[in-house]
């Protein structure tokens, strides 16, 4: 019998081993095939036809910069095109694939890309709002959807994950990732990744990833949009760069450049950044596509003196396509002769392009992304709509509830008040651009659709803004802000009469999605226009008032918070919204989301995260002690940490246990708490693991995230949560600059958000 053992033992490995080694081959007779067919290309090619794989061009709607790409059919005839984005639908890819095919000499495909930024049709929340729900799967299966809705609608490359880090709200596209922290953010660019590529580029249902935007976009100084970043190399190697590692380590396809400037070089002509961090030392073989008109835009940096002088700076540094601008287009071919630009480097660029579609099977079938059949099944189905409603009520945040005021009765009379409440356009956020707006669920009808029994008595209340140009200016991109006409004060008056003869308030108030994402920097980051009056006056009826905020960003509500009952943060959550914002309210699902992004108390705190430094006079509490690290008319406390977010019961965290008090270099430490489900209700809880080095040969921050997880609990039940702790989690950037750890004691600590943890010690020798 053991022999017997044995023996099936020895196949099994054997088989597997066999396995491993087809696949090995499998790849490398892929690869050695994919060089064979590129390398017999190439040799046709022209150094035009080269050139114009280069050219990524847009088909019109959904501008983004000074240029808008003109003559596109023309030019894709004439071979002057390698991809084209911002056109979808099996019609419109298969008649310009169409093009590309029968009227150029060598019939090659085009790429189709798009943002898809959080979902194609079916829209998710927006991806601050999706890393709230700190839940992987969820975040992993968003994106799956995405790639599956996207690839089914003619498209094959999607302008995803945007991995910048983020700490200044007044960054408008802080709305677009995953907030502030390191760790979190690189696994959600991992999960992405993964969502995006699925089981691999090449399934008619999966898309290239783009990892955006390479690199540090969101250090722009003062949270302006396209301002120059300044970070050293400590804190952009320790704090920014990993998200960028992790998802190319994911294995994404495509790589973004990002349109500002890195300590005085724009990331789109910084060769250290492309050539040798992303490619030499990061091992990237992919293709670069630079950010819209970022090469055009080099003259306005003042680092090229012309287009001609950016198209040589920009191949030299390794981007292989161009978005929109035709820098390379219009001068490539005249350095290539004149010996600016070198052929070996326009050989490798057009080599990386032609590898992508070659992986993508776009050589094999040009239409394999183009099915009508796949479109029906797939866009918008009512699967798709499950799991965005799933993840968007897994993203709301819960951020206070005075005496239970929620859930909500299933009974009795709601005043629902707000410029959001009856509102579809903003619900899917920015960045949606195939969405449609008018099939998303707003939270009136959320509230309709779950509860018949109770009343709803509706008023506006306010307008989101009642400034005439910042409105001009967002409903010039598509806005579609309704502005009531009426005085403030009458709207308001309206809406208190309606909350006098109702039981509860309901007020959905926030930013207008054109306030968030690209452009869109703010430098309030309070409720805008009338909205906090309309609280105010609100509260002076005595009803119990619930705040439902909907924004993109970290917003400042010190009065919200000492005067509302209840607030839940829903960011702009997705073509589900209502259902899942209602779901939240009457609490047929327990809050579970968790801040990715620090929410301040006042704008002069600005920027604000957990993971600082003590400073050498760290500000201890004593209001009189004077020369310490603080402000005068502010605490430096957040008014809510990283983290943070309640549930509808509560959770108690036991001492942390380590698996020893001391440490080599070599051990893993094994880090245990035990987690109790306090109250009466079953919740999920994502329990949250910081480590902090005591001493260090360069000043380490005071906490850092490494590890979380999501636990479900019943009442009454506990759980011992597991994190293993190794070296790696240790290291940092030392003062030389080599990564790694020193021997000194840390500090580990668990719990339920930044702020509130339990502590632990060890030493490592
Ligand atoms: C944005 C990118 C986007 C590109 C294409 C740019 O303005 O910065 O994030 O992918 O436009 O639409």
């Amino acid at each position: 019998m053991k022999k017997i053992l044995i023996l099936l033992a020895a196949v099994a490995i054997s088989l597997q081993l066999l396995g491993q080694e087809r696949k090995i081959t499998s790849t490398m007779n892929n690869d050695a095939q994919m060089k064979k067919f590129i390398d017999e290309l190439m040799g046709k090619m022209t150094t035009e036809e080269k050139i114009g794989q280069l050219n990524l061009v847009s088909v019109g709607f959904d501008v983004t910069g000074p240029i808008v790409s003109q003559n596109v059919e023309e030019k894709i005839a004439k071979g002057n095109v390698g991809g084209v984005f911002n056109t979808f639908t099996p019609i419109a890819v298969r008649k310009l694939q169409e093009m590309a095919i029968s009227k150029t000499r060598l019939k090659i495909p085009l790429l189709f890309g798009y943002d898809v930024i959080h979902g194609h049709r079916t829209i998710f929340p927006i991806p601050l709002g999706i890393a709230a729900s700190w839940d992987l799967a969820a975040i992993e299966k968003s994106a799956r959807v995405a790639g599956d809705e996207a690839s089914a609608d003619g498209l094959n490359w999607v302008f995803s994950p945007m991995v910048d880090i983020a700490r200044d709200p007044r960054w408008g596209r802080i709305a677009e990732g995953a907030g502030e922290d390191t760790y979190l953010g690189s696994r959600i660019a991992q999960a992405m990744v993964r969502g995006y590529q699925g089981n691999g580029i090449g399934q008619n249902n999966t898309v290239l990833a783009c990892v955006k935007h390479f690199a540090l976009y969101g250090g722009a100084l003062a949270g302006r949009d396209y301002n120059p970043v300044e970070l050293s190399d400590r804190t952009m190697f320790q704090e920014y760069l990993p998200p960028y590692k992790a998802a190319i380590d994911a294995g994404a396809s495509t790589v973004m450049t990002s349109f500002n400037d890195i300590n005085g070089v724009p990331a789109a002509v910084n060769e250290w950044l492309i050539d040798d961090l992303l490619r030499k030392q990061w091992g990237f073989t992919g293709m670069v596509v630079t950010d819209y008109t970022a090469l055009n835009e080099l003259v306005a940096h003042g680092v090229a003196a012309d287009e001609a002088d950016a198209a040589a700076q920009a191949l030299k540094a390794g981007n292989d396509m161009d978005m929109v601008g035709e820098v390379f287009l219009n001068n490539l071919n005249q350095h290539i002769k004149s010996g600016k630009a070198s052929m070996e480097d326009l050989n490798a660029a057009c080599r990386r392009i032609l590898e992508a579609k070659y992986k993508l099977g776009l050589f094999q079938d040009p239409y394999r992304y183009v099915s009508d059949d796949r479109a029906k099944q797939v866009l918008f189905s009512k699967a798709n709509r499950d799991v965005a409603r799933d993840v968007a009520r897994k993203s709301i945040v819960l951020l206070k509830n005075a005496n239970n005021t929620l859930p909500l009765k299933t009974s009795g009379a709601i005043a629902l008040i707000g410029p959001l409440a009856k509102n579809q356009r903003d619900m899917i956020g920015n960045w949606s651009g195939a969405g449609d707006w008018q099939q998303a669920v707003s939270v009136e009808q959320g509230i309709r659709n779950a509860q018949k029994g109770v009343t709803i008595n509706y008023a506006k209340g306010a307008n989101i803004t009642d400034d005439k140009v910042l409105i001009q200016r967002l409903n010039a991109h598509g806005g579609n802000l309704e502005i009531d006409t009426r005085s403030a004060e009458d709207m308001i008056a309206e809406a208190v009469e309606v909350a006098k003869r109702s039981d509860v308030i309901v007020a959905c108030v926030g930013e207008s999605q054109g306030m968030t994402g690209e452009a869109a920097s703010r430098a309030d980051i309070g409720l805008p226009g009338r909205q906090l009056d309309l609280l105010k006056a609100l509260k002076a009826t005595g009803k119990p008032l619930v705040v439902v905020l909907m924004n993109g960003r970290p917003l400042t509500l010190p009065w919200e918070d000492q005067n509302a009952d209840a607030i839940v943060e829903t960011w702009f959550s997705g073509s589900e919204a209502g259902n899942a914002i209602a779901d939240i309210l009457f609490g047929s699902y327990n809050p579970s989301g968790k801040l990715p992004s620090t929410f301040p108390q006042h704008l002069g705190q600005v920027p604000l995260f957990y993971n600082h430094k003590t400073t050498g006079r760290p500000y201890g509490g004593d209001m009189l002690d004077k020369y310490k690290s603080r402000y005068l008319d502010v605490s430096n406390e957040p008014l809510y940490p990283f983290g943070f977010g309640l549930s509808y019961t509560t959770f108690t965290y036991a001492e942390v246990g380590l698996s020893a008090t001391e440490i080599s270099a070599t051990d893993k430490l094994t880090v245990k708490c035990r987690v109790t489900n306090s109250g009466s209700r079953a919740g999920e809880e994502v329990v949250q693991l910081y480590v902090r080095d005591l001493v260090g040969s360069v000043t380490r921050p005071v906490k850092e995230l490494k590890g979380f997880q999501k636990i479900m609990l019943q009442p009454g039940e506990s759980k011992e949560v597991t994190f293993v702790l190794t070296n790696n989690d240790l290291a940092f950037y030392r003062r030389d600059m080599t990564f790694g750890t020193e021997p000194g004691k840390f500090h580990v600590f668990v719990g339920g958000n930044s702020r509130d943890v339990k502590r632990a010690e060890f030493t490592l020798k």
